[in-house]
């Protein structure tokens, strides 16, 4: 099902637009009337995007060249996404990654990077575009994307669980203050989503991964739906809902021990970082008692 909702005269600024989750926010945003102004590494991406929804829907596209793994890059993005006096009046904070393994096994600038990607940049951009949206005073939306392990973590994740647990935080609370602005902030738990994701992170879907996992399309349009509803956390698809609630049932170790299981079932770890020798490789884990 589809919002129905229409976004005619809103700007929203998307981040990670080039692929995935983000892409499709684009596409159903543009759908609803929105401007939009996406932003990604992958221009080439982006500008084929735009110009496709340029073409379908009449709505004006910019893109924005951006790599939000330098600290400078939430205030660049901020600047180039106002210039001309532009009016954001919704935020799509998506961009993010994850590495799958050890957290030892790689050189600690791959966790600063997502660190940076998936806690400073979103943070910090959240704070120009509140300011920013305070100032104009026109209904506003902001989405964290985070996810299911904001709930319970993963194994062998910890740097992207623990950084997805931030976001929930941080955007219930937000939330929660910003409940007589303007502005409302929903944070989004998605759970294993068909995007080029795992690729990135060092994993291939298995065959029981790909009959389990939502698309991004289903994701998103089931978030329009709950983000025009007023919902403040937003868990899209039954199993993801379970997954969200059998762990509060559970002791801690066994909900992470679970979860390193049912992970293991969805997907393959591949590119092995170099130490796969480790004591904490992934395949030998055990449950502490
Ligand atoms: N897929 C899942 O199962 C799943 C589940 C729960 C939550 N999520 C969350 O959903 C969000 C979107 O992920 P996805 O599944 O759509 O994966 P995806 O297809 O890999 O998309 C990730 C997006 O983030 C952007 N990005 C990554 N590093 C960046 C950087 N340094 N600077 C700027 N942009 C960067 C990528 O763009 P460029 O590479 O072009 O820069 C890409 O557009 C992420 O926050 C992810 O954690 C995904």
């Amino acid at each position: 099902m589809k919002s129905d909702h229409r976004m005619t005269g809103h700007l929203s600024l998307i981040t990670g637009a080039s692929s995935g989750i983000g892409e499709q926010f684009a596409k159903q945003l543009a759908e609803l009337g929105s401007d939009l102004i996406l932003a990604a590494r992958r221009v080439d991406r982006l500008e084929t995007l735009a110009a496709d929804l340029r073409k379908n829907h009449g709505v004006s596209v910019t893109c924005i060249p951006i790599d939000l793994s330098t600290p400078q890059a939430a205030k660049d993005l901020f600047a180039k996404a106002t210039t001309g006096g532009k009016k954001i009046t919704c935020l799509i904070n998506n961009a993010g990654l994850g590495k799958y393994g050890s957290f030892i096994d790689f050189p600690f600038e791959d966790h600063y990077s997502t660190l940076q990607v998936n806690v400073v940049a979103p943070t910090e951009l959240t704070y120009l575009l509140i300011n920013h949206m305070l100032a104009h005073g026109q209904k506003s939306y902001v989405v964290q994307v985070a996810s299911i392990s904001a709930f319970q973590p993963v194994g062998f994740f910890s740097i992207y669980s623990a950084t997805k647990g931030y976001l929930r935080y941080f955007s219930e609370t937000l939330a929660f203050e910003l409940r007589k602005t303007p502005i409302h902030m929903m944070c989004l738990c998605p759970g294993g989503t068909y995007t080029e994701f795992f690729e990135h992170s060092g994993q291939k879907i298995t065959q029981t991964g790909k009959a389990t996992m939502m698309t991004a399309k289903d994701v998103v349009q089931s978030s329009l739906i709950a983000l025009f509803n007023g919902k403040t956390v937003f868990v899209p698809g039954w199993l993801n809902k379970l997954a969200c609630f059998l762990p509060r049932l559970l002791p801690r170790n066994l909900g992470l021990y679970l979860a390193f299981k049912t992970m293991n079932r969805a997907v393959e770890r591949v590119n092995l970082p170099s130490s796969a020798a480790s004591p904490l490789n992934a395949n030998s884990h055990t449950p502490s008692k």
